[in-house]
């Protein structure tokens, strides 16, 4: 099997303007976080702008995409709303999510079988537009081969189940993600995991070759409280990049 190559770290902001928001006014800033993540060695940033706008708002994605050296990866429902923030902004890279008002956080993977003709138009958009079109999906084949009759580049694989079991069932949840993975190689797609990611569970994820990029943010804002958030990306780096050797996998 080939070395598998560098995987990428996407620092997702989104809790920096929780935190925000929870007071309203701008402190903390969510660009200062973007700031420091690429100082600390993230490849990307990702934010993700709701319909509610809960944490990130549009001034935010402004912000980002005036400032930012490294790509922003941009979260978003298929609505038409969000595809045209997207086309507006051309970020380099839009992440599609399913998204329910009531949800804490995104539950589930989006039904890229289901909402075939709902979605086709709209990844047919943003791809003419250059940008780096990604479906955020359950380790499932079925989605994974709606993703290639989406004509979609990318999937990121929902690592959250994973995060959420341990033992056998845990194991069970890693095998089928590293399936979906070897799927996506022989499918033509690049793979992306993330979701709930955390220093104790990311190492084998981390470690399956075909995953190009994690995308975690949660674990490390909170994690940033106690030491600051280049220290805790820099641990997250540490951690991915001794998984990714081979032989050393957990
Ligand atoms: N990837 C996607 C598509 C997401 O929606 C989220 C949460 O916004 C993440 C990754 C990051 O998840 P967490 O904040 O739990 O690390």
């Amino acid at each position: 099997m080939p070395a598998p190559s560098r995987l990428r770290l996407g620092v997702n902001i989104d809790h920096v303007a929780t935190v925000r928001n929870a007071r309203g006014g701008h402190l903390p800033d969510p660009l200062r976080a973007a700031r420091l993540a690429e100082a600390a060695g993230a490849d990307g940033i990702t934010a993700h702008l709701r319909e509610d706008r809960r944490h990130i708002v549009d001034d935010d994605i402004e912000g980002l995409m005036r400032e930012l050296k490294v790509p922003l990866n941009f979260e978003m429902a298929a609505t038409v709303e969000m595809i045209d923030i997207a086309l507006r902004h051309r970020p380099h890279a839009a992440c599609i999510v399913p998204e329910k008002r009531e949800e804490r956080t995104t539950e589930g993977g989006l039904d890229a079988a289901g909402q075939h003709n709902h979605l086709k138009p709209m990844v047919a958009r943003l791809r003419d537009a250059g940008i780096r079109v990604s479906l955020f999906i359950e380790a499932d084949p079925r989605q994974l081969e709606a993703a290639v009759a989406l004509g979609a580049p990318v999937v990121e694989l929902h690592t959250g189940r994973y995060c959420e079991l341990d033992g056998e069932p845990q194991r069970a949840e890693l095998a089928r993600l590293q399936k979906a993975a070897a799927l996506c190689a022989r499918l033509g797609l690049e793979c992306h995991a993330g979701h709930g990611l955390s220093y104790g569970d990311v190492g084998p994820v981390a470690a399956i070759p075909e995953v190009r990029e994690l995308n975690i943010g949660h674990f490390l804002i909170g994690e940033a409280i106690f030491v600051g958030i280049e220290t805790a990306i820099r641990e997250m780096r540490r951690i991915m990049d001794a998984a990714r050797v081979p032989g050393t996998a957990a």
